[in-house]
């Protein structure tokens, strides 16, 4: 079980790599609207804060020639051990296919579909990102697939690996670790709400209350 953090945000990455125990970050260009920013001056500083931490950045062009083009300025600029997340439609498969001969790795991203997932599986992808919360919101039973994509990959021996994105709640999280994901990506926000309630806080004020009223302003390290 890994957690990856969904966001572009320098200090909220900064932040989150503070706390959690991330695998890295990834990104897509809605995700980079947010920060109204230059690419590259914004993917190196990404780069900077994460380290040697995965980074999946997503291309944008429409044909195999553009993306491959992409996944080549990219990689000059932050590594190219740096993942590609490449949409997984037929001008996708083409270029992941191209990309991996070409010793890059790869995300197989927009994945709605389980026969999305095999293909890019096939096609030698390291990871395939279903989107859970969008397939929910199309009546597509997303915790099922992604049960059936890791059962798949794991009797067929594919090394391919499941990040599952467009998570909204702690649930749908869980669900994918369920299913067998081995990471899942989402906002710091998520990520906090998952450990931060008004219920915990109660709990935890309570044991300080308690603390005080015996032992007064003393400490455990004093
Ligand atoms: C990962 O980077 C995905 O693109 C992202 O999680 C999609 O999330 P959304 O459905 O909230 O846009």
């Amino acid at each position: 079980m890994k957690i990856v953090l969904d966001s572009a945000n320098v200090e909220k990455i900064k932040a989150g790599l503070e706390i959690y125990q991330v695998l890295g970050v990834t990104t897509n260009p809605t995700i980079l609207t947010k920060e109204k920013r230059d690419f590259f001056p914004l993917i190196t500083e990404i780069r900077e804060v994460i380290g040697d931490k995965d980074f999946h950045i997503q291309v944008t062009g429409s044909t195999c020639e553009e993306m491959v083009r992409e996944a080549g300025a990219i990689t000059a600029c932050v590594g190219k051990e740096t993942f590609i997340k490449v949409p997984t439609n037929e001008e996708g498969l083409k270029t992941i296919k191209t990309l991996k001969e070409k010793g890059y790795k790869v995300t197989a991203t927009a994945i709605y579909q389980v026969s999305q997932g095999v293909m890019a599986g096939i096609a030698g992808a390291d990871y395939v990102a279903p989107y859970y919360n969008r397939m929910c919101n199309e009546g597509i039973a997303a915790a099922d697939s992604i049960r059936q994509m890791a059962s798949l990959f794991k009797e067929h021996n594919l090394g391919t690996k499941i990040i599952v994105a467009s998570l909204k709640n702690a649930d749908q999280v869980l669900q994918s670790f369920a299913g067998g994901a081995y990471a899942v990506t989402t906002t710091p926000e998520l990520y906090r709400e998952m450990v931060e309630s008004a219920l915990i806080t109660e709990t935890v004020g309570r044991f300080k209350e308690d603390w005080e009223a015996l032992y007064g302003n003393k400490r455990i390290y004093e």
